[in-house]
């Protein structure tokens, strides 16, 4: 965990810039499901106040895994500022703690190639062969069983 940054659930609005920023290059970017109630929206915060990093967890079918109770992780994204300090490792640990206590069982994503390494690092592992998501590239399925 960063010492540095302490991570939240936050109403949709406050995700929203830094999502936009880092994942669809200044546009919009709110998605369907958003403002579902299940819906869980992380952000990690500076000690100044400032967010340096979000991630969407909502309960979700695996397309690739039977699971009980799976849930999705989505529009992770960190402020290039801090990439390397933490920042998403402490998102993605308090995520998967707060969907077990949900009663969760499996959190899968779908993971832009360029970041499967760090979902790796996180215990989740690759269970397709890389697929296209236009208009962003190239992606692999991921999973992680939570118990
Ligand atoms: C992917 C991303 C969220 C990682 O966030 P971060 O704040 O840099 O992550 P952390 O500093 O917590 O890194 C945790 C570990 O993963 C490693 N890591 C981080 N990004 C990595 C990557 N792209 N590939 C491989 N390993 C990576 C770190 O070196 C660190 O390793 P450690 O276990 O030795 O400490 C961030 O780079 C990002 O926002 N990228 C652009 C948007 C994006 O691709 N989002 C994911 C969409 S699916």
């Amino acid at each position: 965990m960063n010492p540095q940054v302490t991570v939240e659930e936050v109403p949709v609005g406050v995700v929203l810039p830094l999502r936009s920023a880092v994942l669809r290059d200044g546009g919009p970017a709110d998605l369907p499901g958003d403002d579902d109630p299940a819906t869980v929206h992380l952000a990690a915060r500076t000690a100044d106040g400032r967010v340096a990093g979000v991630v969407r967890l909502s309960p979700a079918p695996c397309p690739w895994r039977d699971a009980g109770a799976p849930w999705q992780l989505r529009a992770m994204a960190t402020d290039d500022a801090v990439r390397g300090t933490g920042t998403g490792r402490a998102l993605v640990t308090a995520g998967l703690a707060l969907v077990g206590a949900r009663g969760g069982d499996l959190v899968w994503c779908n993971a832009r190639v360029t970041a499967a390494g760090f979902y790796e690092r996180m215990g989740f592992t690759v269970v397709t062969d890389p697929f296209d998501v236009p208009p962003i590239g190239r992606h692999v399925g991921m999973v992680t069983g939570l118990r």
